[in-house]
């Protein structure tokens, strides 16, 4: 059976500027199951937001597909959520409005006062309640303005929620915050997401699996990393975990080392790229100690 977002043969070529052609990637293909939490890592320029625009039906790809939910995104729908990095949010209309204008849309059959009292759940979730939600977001802070364009996300209910780098433009702890408020959303609905981020620590304590993308041109999603760790995480008690800090040097060896060993091998015409999966557990190891590198055992085998 297909998974609920089917990633298929995805391949995406630009123009280079010089008359010749830049192939992002080529072949893509991965599934996301429905209610994970997905992460995708990999440097600069690998092609991360090429993907996203693809899944959000915001860009068309050379050739390949996806289908989510048994049909082919073909253009933006409210099925799926965007954040970007940049927060978008309308600067003439109130805090409030601009999570209600999305939730009338998709509830037209809703009261006034049901679509306020559904809006005002979801900003105070993210700690916006009270007379701040009156003010423009002119009014209010950047990481308020990120609460806000993740709960008007939220409060939408896509079937695919698509988030590039939500956090990026937060100093550390903002982000923390936002990073808890959004776990905590998220373990409280079936809700389906797809994340960028550059922030290694970030996409452990969030994900159920980490996609690794090797360096462009010609980027792979090589390896699919299972994060091995229980919910609900919390940032201060997920290092302690025996599974963590093998997660992570493995994520850093791969974006520092094998990201770019792996990178520029073109694939045969039409055969899929899937990805290796790895899955990193120090409690079912223990009985070979000495083996430090299970992952990589993982990957070669
Ligand atoms: N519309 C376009 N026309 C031509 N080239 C493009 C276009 N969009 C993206 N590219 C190229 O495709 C490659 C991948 O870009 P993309 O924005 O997907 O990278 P990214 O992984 O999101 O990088 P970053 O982490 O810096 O955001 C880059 O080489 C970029 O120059
Ligand atoms: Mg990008």
């Amino acid at each position: 059976m297909k998974p609920f977002l089917s990633i298929e043969n995805l391949t995406q070529r630009f123009p280079d500027g010089a008359g010749g052609e830049l192939t992002v990637f080529e072949e893509a293909t991965f599934g996301v199951e429905k209610g994970e939490f997905v992460v995708i890592l990999g440097h600069s320029g690998c092609g991360k937001s090429t993907i996203m625009n693809i899944l959000a039906g915001l860009a068309e790809p050379t050739s390949g597909g996806v289908i989510m939910d048994g049909q082919e995104v073909k253009g933006p729908s409210l099925d799926r959520g965007v954040v970007f990095q940049n927060y978008s949010l309308l600067p003439w209309l109130s805090t409030l409005k601009n999570v209600s204008f999305g939730v009338a849309a998709r509830h037209p059959e809703w009261t006034k006062a049901e679509v306020e009292a559904h809006s005002t759940k979801f900003l105070a979730m993210v700690g916006l309640e009270g007379d701040v939600i009156r003010r423009k977001p002119s009014q209010l802070s950047g990481g308020m303005r990120q609460r806000v364009s993740i709960a008007r996300a939220f409060a939408n209910h896509p079937k695919l929620l698509l988030l590039d780098e939500p956090f990026g433009a937060l100093d550390a702890l903002t982000r923390g915050t936002i990073q808890d408020e959004l776990l905590k959303i998220w373990g409280q609905m079936e809700q389906t997401v797809f994340m960028i981020t550059h922030d290694i620590d970030e996409a452990i304590l969030l994900a159920d699996r980490i996609l690794l993308m090797t360096n462009g041109p010609q980027a792979r999603v090589a390896e699919s990393v299972e994060i091995t760790i229980p919910r609900p995480r919390n940032r201060t008690e997920i290092v302690e975990h025996p599974n963590y800090y093998a997660i992570r040097n493995h994520l850093v060896q791969f974006l520092g080392k094998r990201s770019k060993e792996l990178s520029g091998k073109p694939s045969a015409p039409g055969q899929a790229n899937t990805p290796a999966t790895v899955r990193i557990d120090k409690a079912q190891t223990t009985e070979d100690p000495e083996d430090t590198q299970p992952a990589l055992r993982a990957v070669n085998s």
